[in-house]
């Protein structure tokens, strides 16, 4: 992870506006605002109102931008270099996740294998309301909020309500996100959708502050859904909720989505389905690296792994290299060896208890207010308060 301040863009889309990457979106180049960004040491810069909001209810999706290309390609680079010359080596998560990855992980969404997808959708069928009464908010934020589906649920609820006015989607991946904001600002009129494209590990110190004639003050209640909270290690994960935490005001909440232990037969199921889909999303981490930085992985030569690591109750994916081969990534410089039966760590998906959540939130200044599952008890949604 690059330390460098990365600049904000803001741009306006039309309604109009079809969801290409980058496509319609004027000059995503011309910084107007570089107040918000987080600096050195992660999540945390100059919280309240972060900049500029000329451009606020206006018809189209406004897009801040805290992860331009440029910036993107330096972290990617940073993290590959560091991965690939630790042993054992590691690929970080959040670069499966370019067009393609948005699209096979929607495709996981709706494997048979996979069900927390729809454990999460039927907690939210069945509680949106009682969350929307919890917290009333005027903003709803979503982190990590990929095709924002289940986040329908939510809006809904608020909007039944009459407090909701504005839509936050964060991503890394502009395309989904822009494409996710286009769609919401179409089903919901009247509601403001200001989408940010930014990491969530780095860049919380830049939601946007009050809507635009916001009254009765302006709540936010920021979802981090999927289960995502999984995919970063104990630290990363204690930092990130310490850093959602420090961005709540009273009367914001946090709403969790998180995945519990279960059997692993259906654990590992979930991460190794019979269609090899969740096979061809691990490697398209290759892909990316391969287009991003003109690598020459050869996708053929990895072979998808899903392991369940009991001590640290999470499976593991990783990318096994089926022969003895090297790899050449040009823009680092840098040649890899691997030796056949190696294997590379790309994700990891920790699975909780209810009792286990609650006290990492307590231990980042979080108070659980109410904690959902679905019959089953296979997925969690916690709502969680600054304490
Ligand atoms: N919330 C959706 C999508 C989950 S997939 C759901 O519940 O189905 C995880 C999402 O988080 C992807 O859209 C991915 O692009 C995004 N993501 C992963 N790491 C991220 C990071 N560090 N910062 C911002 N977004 C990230
Ligand atoms: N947040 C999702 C999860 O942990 C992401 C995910 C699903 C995933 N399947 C995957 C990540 C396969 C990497 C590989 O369930």
């Amino acid at each position: 992870m690059t330390s460098r301040t990365p600049a904000t863009a803001r741009v306006t889309l039309g309604s109009t506006f079809t969801g290409a990457a980058g496509g319609g979106s004027g000059d995503p180049d011309k910084a107007r605002d570089s107040s918000g960004s987080s600096g050195p040491g992660g999540p945390g810069g100059p919280g309240g109102p972060n900049g500029p909001r000329g451009t606020e209810g206006s018809a189209g999706v406004t897009v801040d931008r805290h992860l331009a290309a440029a910036e993107r390609q330096t972290s990617l680079a940073a993290d590959v270099r560091a991965g690939l010359t630790s042993q054992p080596r590691e690929l970080p998560p959040k670069w499966f996740y370019d067009a393609t990855g948005g699209l096979l992980f929607d495709r996981i969404t709706r494997l048979p294998e996979y069900y927390p997808t729809r454990r999460e959708h039927a907690v939210l069928t069945a509680h949106a309301d009682e969350i929307a009464a919890a917290c009333p908010a005027a903003t709803l934020v979503e982190l990590g909020s990929g095709t924002s589906e289940k986040t329908r649920l939510l809006l809904d609820a608020l909007r039944r309500l009459g407090t909701l006015r504005r839509f936050v989607p964060f991503d890394v991946d502009e395309a989904t996100l822009l494409q996710a904001g286009a769609d919401i600002l179409r089903a919901y009129p009247g509601v403001t959708v200001r989408a940010v494209v930014g990491d969530f590990e780095r860049h919380l110190g830049s939601l946007p502050g009050a809507p635009a004639g916001a009254v009765g003050g302006d709540r936010r209640l920021v979802a981090f859904l999927g289960g995502t909270i999984g995919n970063l290690q104990p630290a990363a994960r204690a930092a990130f909720l310490r850093a959602v935490r420090d961005q709540l005001r009273d009367g914001d909440a946090l709403l969790l989505g998180a995945d519990l232990v279960k059997d692993t037969g259906r654990l590992v199921a979930a991460y190794d389905d019979s269609a090899g889909v969740t096979a061809a999303f691990n490697r398209n981490v290759l892909s990316v690296i391969n287009r991003e930085l003109d690598a020459d992985f050869d996708l053929r030569g990895f072979a998808h792994v899903a392991v369940w690591n009991a001590e640290n109750s999470w499976i593991e994916m990783r990318l096994r290299s089926v022969r003895d081969q090297e790899v050449t990534v040009r823009a680092l410089d840098l040649v890899a060896r691997f030796e056949e039966g190696e294997q590379m760590r790309t994700e990891i998906s920790a699975k909780f208890t209810l009792d286990g959540l609650r006290a990492e939130l307590a231990a980042s200044g979080l108070a659980t207010s109410r904690q959902w599952t679905d019959p089953d008890r296979d997925f969690s949604v916690t709502l969680a308060v600054p304490d």
